[in-house]
């Protein structure tokens, strides 16, 4: 029952922000086919729509809407689950958020509950600053298109570096006229007020008069990931070196810098299709990728990577290629931040450009293939391209090379897989000509420690886990951006699974087992049952019908389950029943909104899995044997015993191999002349009894012999 209170308590954590009848009514008023429509061009077929996977490459559609039950279901990504779980998948975003963005489309109105007055309005207050920067934005991109200075200046600026219109477009680029106080008297003439444009950084003031920070700069919107504008870099188009070749805003309510990357905003589709992004140093390398057809490609604004920006990273993809410059300064710079890319558990590939070239102006001496081309046949692994680097960089210097090693030590310690491990080590030897062994002796060290820090927060989630039902739900949001659960990460729903499934095929069976099981009990937990009564007076009765009762499946399955007293492993399943005995306890069925109305995606696309399996593939099946949904229907009794005792079985196996491994243990227990541990045998061996005796039965239920 614990995982039933589990739930409640997200539900309860979510009504706190949004009410549940306006979740309810945004996923009534939601069309599936609608949402889902702008992303994919969907084509009918039969009672389901059908389409290309918005999240993989495929030629072949595997990608299926079904209106009626409002679900979606990806056959080549797995992924599936409701409208919301959809927007959440796709636009990486959390369950309110996502809920937020189809309560706009649909113009249904979110009233947040539980907001104090503080709260309130420090929203109204980022509303409000959010509004001045939309306004500047569209009036700096005016000043730049519309106005003489403008065109003369910055215009023909950009064109002369060969940005043409739909990439200035695209980034909402602009300009502010090189005057002291045009951009102010335009704001304090729109009715904005001083002390925001003071916030955001657009004006500054001196002797009580306001002037204009980014006077006679091209102007470069920072959006964040829903592209609202957060804040600004503008660029100065004198050569003059004292001056700074960029201002920045200032960090505010609105903008931190280390929590964003430049063209993010845009990015986003291209990352997760390519499962890839493109890291350059500047915000003119992006938009040149943009303009070369390269959308997958974000900036870190020219510093270090922060740990921040690569969580951000995460949520779209674990595969990362960090575009150099040619130059050493620059490379330094990065290197820390890649460092901390493989920390985070990415994968880091490096590309250099040839001397002085960078993206920017690469991508506008080559074609576009070429430069594709560069960028996947130049990409080194990181820790090699490291190695290289800084084996030339401390040549014979004992300090520098000393320091070195252990930095390279570090990278690789970083790196998750073993094998992968052991080639840098050995090619960090050769480079350095130094012993394999003691690099593996530092190698060790390293690691021994990270172990020790890992277990500790693996303690800590763990006690958080046991306290609610999932540890990043329960996280509050972060001020400026929202950064929802991270459900990529394998060990965020179901630790335990993710990692006993690729070691125990009885184990990773298991999950199957279950799976249907929890199948037939969505499918057709609301069927009707008859029982037969056992007869009472044998006397009177003979003649007559014998009484039947009418049960739902579901109470007939949780009946008989429960007399098994297994219980379920996989995470998932364990959610799902406990909302049905929940419901049960209370005398209702779960509808199949219910689930989809989990926050959990996975759960989700559990749930669509078992949906689609009968309205999609039993279709299919239907056309060619005219039989099978009628027959898993009218035999649900069979199919639900055929069930139980497939994990009944598992079970019995999965018990039998710890019982002989302890045996195992007793016997040698008892060889090292530990007489106290044969009364231990003896009971394990009653225990093996049992079990084969139990193995005997399951065995003739489905008439055949089991091999052990
Ligand atoms: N940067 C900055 N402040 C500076 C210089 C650079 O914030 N004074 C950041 C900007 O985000 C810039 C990035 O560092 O985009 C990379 O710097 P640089 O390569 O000098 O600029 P580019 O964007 O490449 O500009 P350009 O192509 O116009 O030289
Ligand atoms: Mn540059």
């Amino acid at each position: 029952m614990c995982h039933a209170e589990g739930l409640h308590l997200i539900f309860a954590e979510l009504q706190t922000m949004i009410p549940a009848q306006t979740v309810d009514l945004v996923m009534q008023t939601a069309l599936i086919e609608e949402v889902v429509g702008d992303y994919v061009e969907l084509k009918k077929s039969g009672s389901s729509f059908r389409g290309l996977s918005p999240f993989t490459n495929e030629k072949t559609p595997s990608f299926y809407v079904l209106p009626e039950k409002g679900i979606f279901k990806c056959f080549s990504s797995g992924k599936g689950g409701s409208v919301v779980t959809f927007l959440m998948e796709l636009e990486k975003l959390s369950f309110p958020e996502a809920i937020k963005q189809l309560a706009q489309r649909y113009g249904i109105e979110i009233e947040e509950q539980e907001i104090t007055p503080e709260q309130h309005q420090a929203r109204t207050e980022r509303e409000s600053l959010l509004a001045l920067n939309a306004w500047a934005q569209k009036w700096l991109t005016d000043q730049m298109l519309e106005t003489d200075e403008g065109k003369a200046i910055a215009l023909s600026y950009f064109e002369s570096r060969g940005f043409r219109k739909p990439v200035l477009d695209k980034f909402k680029i602009g300009y502010c006229p090189d005057s002291w106080d045009s951009m102010s008297q335009a704001a304090l003439d729109s009715g904005y007020e001083k002390d925001r444009l003071l916030t955001l950084g657009l004006v500054k003031e001196t002797d009580g008069k306001p002037w204009d920070f980014f006077k006679g700069r091209v102007m470069f919107p920072i959006r964040d990931v829903t592209g609202r504008t957060i804040a600004f870099g503008g660029r100065t188009l004198r050569s003059d070196k004292k001056i700074a070749k960029y201002f920045n805003s200032p960090e505010s309510p609105l903008y931190h810098k280390g929590k964003v990357l430049f063209g993010l905003h845009l990015a986003k589709p291209a990352i997760t299709k390519e499962d890839r992004v493109l890291l350059v140093e500047g915000y003119t390398d992006v938009m040149a990728m943009h303009q070369a057809g390269i959308e997958n490609v974000v900036s870190s604004s020219g510093t270090a990577l922060t740990v921040d920006q690569i969580k951000l990273i995460r949520r779209y993809t674990k595969n990362v290629t960090v575009l150099f410059d040619g130059d050493d300064a620059g490379i330094r710079a990065s290197l820390r931040g890649t460092d901390l890319l493989l920390a985070e558990g990415l994968n880091v590939q490096v590309v250099l450009f040839p001397d002085g070239d960078d993206p920017d102006s690469f991508s506008k001496k080559v074609p576009t293939e070429t430069l594709v081309r560069h960028i996947s046949e130049e990409a080194k692994d990181f820790v090699a391209f490291k190695l290289e680097l800084l084996a030339r960089e401390a040549g014979d210097d004992p300090v520098l090379k000393s320091e070195m090693i252990h930095s390279i030590i570090e990278s690789i310690a970083a790196i998750p897989d073993g094998i992968q491990q052991g080639v840098y080590l050995k090619l960090a030897a050769e480079e350095l000509s130094m012993s394999e062994e003691l690099l593996q002796l530092e190698l060790s060290k390293v690691q021994r420690k990270r172990l020790l820090d890992q277990q500790k927060a693996e303690k800590r989630d763990a006690f958080r886990q046991r306290k609610g039902f999932d540890v990043r739900s329960s996280s509050p949001p972060s001020s400026n951006l929202q950064v929802p659960a991270d459900w990529s990460d394998e060990k965020g729903f179901d630790a335990n699974q993710a990692e006993t499934i690729g070691q125990d095929p009885t184990l990773a069976h298991r999950d199957l087992l279950e799976a249907d099981l929890i199948r037939l009990l969505l499918l057709y937990g609301s069927e009707s049952i008859h029982i037969e009564a056992p007869d009472s007076n044998e006397d009177d009765t003979k003649n007559e019908p014998k009484e039947s009762t009418v049960v739902s499946f579901a109470e007939f399955a949780a009946h008989h389950f429960e007399g098994l007293d297994i219980a379920f492993k996989n995470a998932s399943c364990q959610s799902i029943w406990a909302v049905f005995e929940a419901a049960l306890d209370s005398g209702k069925l779960p509808e199949l909104d219910t689930f989809l109305k989990h926050e959990d995606p996975k759960l989700q696309a559990f749930v669509a899995d078992a949906v689609v399996q009968k309205d999609i593939v039993s279709e299919r099946w239907g056309e060619v044997h005219q039989i099978y949904p009628a027959r898993e229907k009218d035999q649900l009794k069979k199919a639900l015993m055929d069930a139980l005792h497939h994990l009944k079985l598992n079970q019995n196996r999965l018990e039998s191999s710890e019982v002989q491994l302890k045996l195992a243990a007793l016997s040698e227990a008892i060889n090292n002349g530990e007489e106290t541990a044969i009364a231990g045998l003896r009971d394990m061996l009653e225990r093996r009894k049992a079990l084969d005796v139990q193995k005997t039965k399951i065995a003739s239920y489905f008439g055949v012999a089991i091999l052990p």
